[in-house]
């Protein structure tokens, strides 16, 4: 599917969609790409100032466009919650892009889940799980998780998820990565097995000159060189525009650079630990999916 572009992308009128951390990198050309054919489209975002930004840009590149912004902090389930309610239309697409890469310390949420695990996962999981209804009221709706060829290098320790016997911050990005890919794996199987009419798919955009590897002023040289040979983000935002809209895509696809499907990790297939990834996530979050939930 190396041929497929943005051009592409089927006509979206009457389609609603959220794009997480959209003010920025994947995420902007992820929701204009969807406005301009056709969608509508909140852009999701943590900050108001930058959150509205990007609408404006999307606007004045796609005119008549049907874009608004949400804000959506997603270190802080309140604001997941709030932000939820605030979506009343039935929801064709959801994008979970938004993501932290990089907290050289230990850091927590509002509600003390470790950062990376907390913003990258267990956010994103609420918002799915509380967005459920308005996605099964859209037929075909889809969910499409960013994760990362990092994952393979993620390790889930179900007695340490806070990680406070032991924090490394690239451990912590990998691990929050699987922990994006066995949720969007699981999310499909249960979607399949309830004969839900939803579709989960996962992707990795490849490297892509983004914000995201921004830690601090002795990397910034680092940062530079890196963004002069990574991938432009209109072309890391085809592996999650493809998962949102190709009819080539199905549920638990995992979509990697030049749309090829990549091979999860043996840890992301673990179907025994996706369920208890699962649970914990809906413990830790008090969200659980009553309509994809076997009885
Ligand atoms: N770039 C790559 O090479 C690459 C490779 C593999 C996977 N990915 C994945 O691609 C996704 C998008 O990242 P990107 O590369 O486009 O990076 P980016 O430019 O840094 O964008 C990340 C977005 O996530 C938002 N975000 C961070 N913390 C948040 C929070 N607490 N609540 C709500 N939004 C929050 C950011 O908002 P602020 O602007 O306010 O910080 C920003 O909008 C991530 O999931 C990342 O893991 C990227």
């Amino acid at each position: 599917m190396a041929s497929w572009t943005a051009r592409d992308i089927p006509d979206l009128t009457g389609t609603h969609a959220v794009v997480t951390g959209a003010n920025s990198g994947l995420g902007v050309p992820t929701a204009l790409e969807l406005t301009r054919h056709g969608a509508s489209v909140v852009m999701a975002a943590r900050d108001p100032a930058k959150g509205r930004a990007a609408v404006r840009e999307v606007r004045e590149r796609v005119p008549g466009a049907e874009v608004e912004y949400g804000r959506l902090d997603l270190a802080d389930l309140g604001s997941v919650r709030e932000f939820a309610d605030s979506v009343t239309r039935p929801l064709g697409i959801l994008v979970n892009n938004a993501g932290i890469a990089v907290s050289a310390r230990r850091r927590t949420t509002a509600d003390g889940f470790e950062l990376l695990f907390g913003v990258n996962h267990l956010g994103h999981f609420a918002l799915t799980g509380l967005l459920l209804p308005r996605l099964l009221a859209h037929p075909g709706a889809r969910v499409v998780t960013v994760s990362s060829d990092q994952h393979a290098a993620g390790r889930i320790d179900f007695d340490d998820l806070g990680m406070e016997r032991s924090y490394a911050a690239t451990r912590a990005y990998a691990r929050s990565k699987l922990a994006n890919l066995m949720f969007a794996l699981e999310l499909n199987r249960r979607a399949e097995a309830a004969g839900a009419d939803l579709r989960s798919l996962a992707t990795h955009p490849g490297f892509t000159a983004t914000n995201i590897a921004r830690v601090g002023p002795l990397t910034r040289p680092l940062a530079a060189l890196l963004r002069l040979i990574a991938q432009p983000t209109e072309v890391g935002a085809l592996t999650s525009l493809y998962a949102a809209t190709s009819p080539d895509a199905h549920g638990g696809d995992f979509i990697g650079p030049g749309l090829r499907p990549l091979q999860p990790s043996p840890r992301a297939y673990d179907p025994e630990a996706a369920r208890r990834l699962w649970q914990v996530s809906a413990d830790l979050t008090g969200v659980s999916f009553p309509a994809l939930t076997p009885h």
